[in-house]
């Protein structure tokens, strides 16, 4: 775009009237110009008074008149849009926008002219202003008409806004992360999603997560562009490794200098700059987010703490995410230690006090058996203990049972489930799809699932019937138990169905709990099979 020079110094028309502000221009409809009369807006001020203000507005001012001519300019809109000293004036405003909405803003400048009102700053547009050198840059204008020395003009006051912009942008990118990160989704999601959000509000080239491993190694974990090399060892001049020696920020504004096999992939994209600010947990250095720029400008001096907005999210992200696996960890480690404790305690009342009584009351029958017969009294009390043996051993296999279903080991999931139904005192409407055996967790886990249901609902829902249902398909186990009793179950108040949670959520499942009152109670689980034994 040529730049339209002042051929002619501008001379205000009917100089030296002597109006000023507030001052009527003439009496209606007796306008020096015919234009059309001025609207309440309307100031008129005399140009030795726009001379005196033009300068000492801390905005770029600049004043159009009605062809669209830029009249009068301050300083400060010289410098804005970058152009020399008295070189704005005679200039077209529309050199002043992009090319690409000049027409617009024509149009919009002629129905100011007809209707000409007042317009403060920031006024809901999204306004772009472009300099000399034909770089744009965001906006703000205000609008003020006014009519000096019978003309109508207009004073435009105009204000970058690239900086309140830009933290805008980063406060909604901050936000769109931190929602994520408060949802607790996985690591890897707050990766892609921070990568993605850093490249667009950052304008650069390229964008790594980083995480360096025990080996020295740096892993690749969320990059744009995705194709980025990963597995590279630490070493040499570049950001990572000196993010990694010296735990805090680093750049290097040079990426010809950069050196090691961290510079090798960066180079390779024709990185020119680059900063990295490090992924901090809990005082350990985690990892790095890395960003790196093609242009020759290096990237600007507040990148590393805008970074560290972005890093320190990330960094909760992943400490949840480990906390969580912790925690799951340590609770497979209750639920397995509970479980090996039960099948032990099952193994010794079966091989030990079971076996123990079985014999005795064996022998018993034998004493029974060569009692003479006229002992007849002592026959019969043998006869009653015999039998009350029996009934403990009877209670014992039951107690048993409970602690571990041996039946579960020896016969799957069919049978237990069965063995639970029959001993319901509610009725039980089974329904079991699974294909033949699930690996043991699975098992172990519907087998106390509808153990823990069906004995709750026989404590506490008064229910008349209990539907039991096991399917396995889509790679997923489900398993839910119904009754149609008084409903009002909670995880709060009991040790069960928190106990079940517990033993769900280790194999990666869900416990949905559906218990309102007076609508009976439903304990649903799903649990995947890909991952729990099933391949
Ligand atoms: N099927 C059900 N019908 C009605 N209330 C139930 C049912 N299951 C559980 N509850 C209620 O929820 C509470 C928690 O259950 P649970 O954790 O199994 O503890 P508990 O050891 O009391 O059985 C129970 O105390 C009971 O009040
Ligand atoms: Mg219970």
């Amino acid at each position: 775009m040529e730049r339209v020079r002042c051929r002619r110094p501008f001379s205000w028309p009917g100089k030296g009237s002597g109006a000023f502000l507030n001052e009527p221009a003439a009496p209606e409809g007796e306008r020096p110009d015919g234009s059309a009369a001025a609207g309440d807006d309307q100031r008129v001020i005399s140009a030795e008074l726009l001379s005196a203000v033009m300068p000492v507005i801390p905005d770029a001012a600049v004043v159009v008149d009605s062809s669209g001519r830029i009249v009068s300019a301050n300083g400060q809109a010289e410098a804005l849009f970058g152009y020399e000293s008295g070189s704005l004036v005679g200039t077209p405003v529309e050199a002043l926008v992009p090319e690409r909405i000049r027409g617009r803003h024509r149009r919009h400048r002629r129905g100011f002219m007809a209707a000409p009102q007042v317009r403060p700053m920031g006024v809901g547009l999204q306004l772009t202003g472009r300099r000399f050198d034909s770089s744009q840059f965001p906006v703000d204008i205000s609008l003020a008409p006014i009519v000096s020395e019978g003309e109508q003009l207009v004073v435009a006051a105009i204000r970058d806004v690239s900086a309140q912009r830009q933290a805008a942008a980063a406060q909604a990118a901050l936000r769109r992360v931190a929602t994520l990160v408060a949802r607790g989704v996985p690591p890897e999601e707050v990766f892609a999603t921070v990568t993605a959000e850093v490249g667009r509000l950052m304008d650069v080239d390229l964008v790594s997560m980083d995480r360096y491993d025990p080996d020295g190694k740096v892993t690749v974990l969320g990059a744009q562009p995705a194709t980025l090399t990963s597995g590279w060892n630490i070493g040499g001049r570049n950001v990572s490794t000196l993010v990694f020696e010296s735990g805090r920020p680093a750049r290097i504004d040079d990426y010809s200098e950069a050196s090691g096999p961290g510079a090798v992939p960066t180079r390779e994209w024709g990185v020119r700059s680059a900063v990295g600010a490090p992924i901090t947990i809990e005082g350990r250095l985690w990892g790095v987010m890395f960003i790196a720029s093609r242009r020759e400008r290096a990237l600007p001096a507040d990148t590393e703490s805008r970074l560290a907005d972005f890093t320190e999210l990330v960094a909760m992200a992943i400490a949840n995410a480990e906390a969580q696996t912790a925690l799951t960890d340590s609770r497979a480690r209750i639920v397995a230690a509970a479980d090996a404790a039960r099948r032990r305690i099952g193994r010794d009342l079966h091989d030990g006090a079971q076996q123990r009584l079985v014999s005795l009351t064996l022998q018993l029958r034998a004493a029974q058996a060569a009692a003479p017969p006229e002992a007849a009294e002592l026959r019969a009390l043998l006869d009653r203990v015999a039998d009350g043996l029996t009934s403990v051993l009877g209670e014992l296999v039951e107690f048993a049972r409970g602690i571990h279903p041996a039946i579960l080991t020896e016969g799957g999931l069919g049978p237990a489930l069965q063995m639970l139904a029959g001993r319901s005192p509610i009725p039980v409407d089974l329904d079991v799809r699974i294909p033949g055996r699930l690996p043991e967790p699975l098992e172990v886990c519907t087998y106390y699932l509808a153990s823990e249901a069906l004995t709750n609902a026989a404590k506490h829902s008064q229910a008349s019937a209990i539907a039991v249902e096991v399917t396995a398909d889509d790679d997923v186990l489900r398993v839910r138990i119904r009754d149609n009793g008084v409903g009002g179950a909670s995880f709060g108040t009991g040790s069960g169905l928190v106990g079940l949670k517990d033993r769900v959520e280790t194999l990666g499942g869900r416990l949905v709990l559906q218990s309102k009152p007076g609508r009976g109670t439903t304990v649903g689980a799903e649990l995947q099979l890909s991952g729990n034994g099933v391949a």
